[in-house]
């Protein structure tokens, strides 16, 4: 396998040096190497763990931080590309861009791939952007697929790596001048991913407070989002919109309280950050490292990132053609429940009503099917449209009362 990578990395070398190291070329070239090179092939996870542990020396890791792959390892290092391998226990959840170009391939395990456009309307600091983000395409991700990596806003993206571990691999320059990184956040908030120490520590204090539940929490989150500039309110913001979530009955209102402080102090548009942090309500009860099963994972990775249901069952259909999508969708979500991966506290009634729903049943004719209005009584009947808002209320299965043209 090493071989194989020195192999693909001369390869790369020679061809990109005939094209002169023009930066727009590099993507191209990285992409087509590596599907010449069809590493899936002969990939053999203990072989590279066994030259991870045991070789002498390993190439300078680029990232030794671990910030992006867990962990991700260095298998070739060059002075203008390098080759990485990342594992992946839990999938990437940010969607975002990137700061240089390159090429990854699976390999092992599948992914789910979402791909983004984003329109910039206004850019109220130098970090910070508002517009409108759009799915422009999904597509799963197996062994041997290669996509190449533009930098910029010309290729933004979300990979759910729904197999437990998937293994990837990329080629990629080093961070080029005139690309910063931005991770991008729906209906429409683009934050450039950077950090200061004290920025860092900030947050991490932050964290600290809320495991603590400290007495000075409330206050202390305060002063940090107020006293802060917009980008850095955005994510202490978000910081504290996620303890609120976690900590329901404790103060709902702070955060709301919190955003309209920073409306006044900064102005309207400061609603488009707030409209980005409920937006995580979606996907931020998912516990990924109790969740092993695939299916489960890309159930909830597609709840997650895709906006109808009709996507959601066409996708099902497309790439597990023997499956019914309604069953797919139901024991998804079922044993994610039973794994707690997730935390819905339904009750066998909810479940029933839920297969229903996913069968093609309106809760009309739920009714029927037990009998029909007259029959139910008006307990039964208030029980049944309670569920049935209980259901709509839960924002990761939004997606599933949503037709295509977005309508609730
Ligand atoms: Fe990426």
């Amino acid at each position: 396998m090493l071989d194989s990578i020195h192999a693909l990395a001369s390869e790369i070398e020679r061809r990109w040096s005939s094209a002169e190291y023009r930066s727009t070329d590099f993507a191209s070239i990285a992409h087509d190497c590596l599907a010449q090179a069809e590493l899936h092939a002969r990939f053999d996870e203990a072989e590279i763990l066994r030259w991870a542990i045991a070789a002498e020396q390993l190439p300078e890791q680029h990232d030794l931080r671990g910030g992006f792959g867990q962990p991700p390892l260095t298998l070739w290092h060059g002075s203008r590309f390098f080759v990485d391998l990342y594992f992946w226990v839990t999938p990437e959840t940010a969607v975002h861009d990137h700061g240089f170009t390159g090429a990854f391939t699976n390999l092992q395990g599948n992914s789910l791939h979402c791909m983004y456009g984003f329109d910039t309307h206004a850019t109220p600091a130098p970090n910070l952007r508002l517009g409108s983000l759009a799915l422009t395409g999904v597509e799963y991700l197996q062994p041997g697929s290669v996509r190449a990596i533009a930098g910029g806003r010309d290729f933004i993206h979300q990979v759910w790596h729904v197999s437990r571990p998937t293994i990837t691999l990329v080629v990629r320059t080093f961070h080029e001048d005139g690309w910063s990184q931005f991770e991008y956040h729906p209906p429409g908030v683009a934050a450039r991913i950077e950090t200061s120490a004290a920025f860092t520590r900030r947050f991490q204090l932050l964290e600290y407070l809320s495991r603590t539940d400290h007495p000075s929490k409330e206050s202390l989150a305060e002063e940090l989002v107020l006293g802060g500039d917009p980008w850095s309110s955005f994510f202490y913001l978000t910081k504290v919109f996620a303890e609120r979530s976690a900590r329901s009955s404790r103060d709902p209102a702070s955060f709301e309280r919190l955003l309209s402080r920073l409306t006044e102090r900064h102005g309207d548009w400061i609603r488009h950050l707030g409209d980005a942090i409920r937006s995580t309500d979606r996907h931020a009860g998912i516990r990924w490292a109790r969740l092993a099963d695939p299916t489960q994972r890309l159930v909830l990775a597609l709840l997650s990132s895709l906006e109808d249901r009709t996507s959601i069952e066409d996708f099902i259909t497309k790439h597990f053609p023997d499956a019914q999508p309604d069953a797919f969708l139901f024991e998804g979500l079922r044993g994610a429940r039973e794994a707690q991966g997730i935390t819905l506290n339904f009750s066998e009634g909810h479940w029933a009503i839920l297969r229903n729903i996913l069968r093609g049943a309106t809760p009309e004719q739920i009714a029927m099917s037990l009998g029909g209005r007259e029959a139910l009584g008006e307990a039964q009947l208030g029980r049944l449209e309670a569920i049935c808002a209980d259901l709509r209320r839960v924002p990761l299965l939004a997606p599933l009362f949503t037709t295509r043209a977005g309508r609730r």
